[in-house]
């Protein structure tokens, strides 16, 4: 049976669109069984549409905590029976209620080398510090924000005119090429999260995961 991804959106959904067209071009071996957003403006809801996914829109504002709100995504992915849960510019910090529920299932990909830059701006923040290189990391997601255990990264260089905006679109194109080829490796069940860390053909990897040449 195909393998299910459930993805999370909340913005324009070009990750999920990546992994769309990797699905068509028959280089990831899944099938985006719902794409869920929190945002009912999400670009990527319309690319979901297009491609004739089912769409589930909850508005966190409408619910009265963050547990409630984690809940009813749990009820309304359940139907979808998602074995990898894609998290792809997910915009709403996830409660340790949702995060245990898909323990080793859970995948986030971020905009920066991680352990550098959790949390937002990143782009203008890997500016701020002078630095030379930049990039994309996934990871599992644990308890601790933008701090699970790593699975893969992509670097880009900075360059001397590089702007919040043009890093960021940089970033994106690895994104891209990342995040369709870590799901082929769940989707072919060679990736998992265990004792020993992530492992990859049941081998642990480094501690900054796989590096995109
Ligand atoms: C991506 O760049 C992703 O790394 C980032 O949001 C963007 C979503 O773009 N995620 C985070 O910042 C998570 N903290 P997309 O909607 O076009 O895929």
């Amino acid at each position: 049976m195909n393998h299910r991804l459930a993805v999370l959106i909340s913005g324009s959904g070009t990750n999920l669109q990546a992994i769309l067209d990797a699905i068509h071009d028959g280089d990831l071996d899944a099938e985006v069984a719902v794409v869920l957003s929190n945002r009912a403006d999400a670009g990527g809801l319309a690319r979901a549409a297009e491609a004739g996914i089912p769409t589930v829109t909850l508005n966190h504002k409408s619910f009265e905590s963050r547990e409630a709100f984690d809940q009813a995504m749990i009820d309304r992915l359940a139907p979808y029976q998602p074995d990898t849960v894609v998290l792809a510019g997910f915009m709403r910090i996830l409660s340790p209620l949702f995060v245990r529920h898909y323990a080793g299932r859970l995948i986030n990909i971020h905009p920066s080398l991680l352990p550098k830059y959790r949390g937002l701006n990143t782009h203008a923040r890997a500016l701020e510090a002078g630095d030379s290189e930049h990039g994309c990391s996934i990871h599992f997601v644990t308890e601790e924000l933008d701090g699970g255990p790593l699975i893969a990264q992509a670097r880009v260089s900075i360059g001397e005119n590089d702007s919040p905006e043009s890093l960021s679109k940089k970033v994106q194109l690895r994104e891209h090429q990342l995040y369709p080829l870590v799901l082929q490796w769940r989707a072919r069940q060679r990736l998992a999260l265990t004792d020993e860390g992530v492992t990859l053909d049941g081998k642990p990897l480094a501690e900054q995961g796989y590096q995109l040449p």
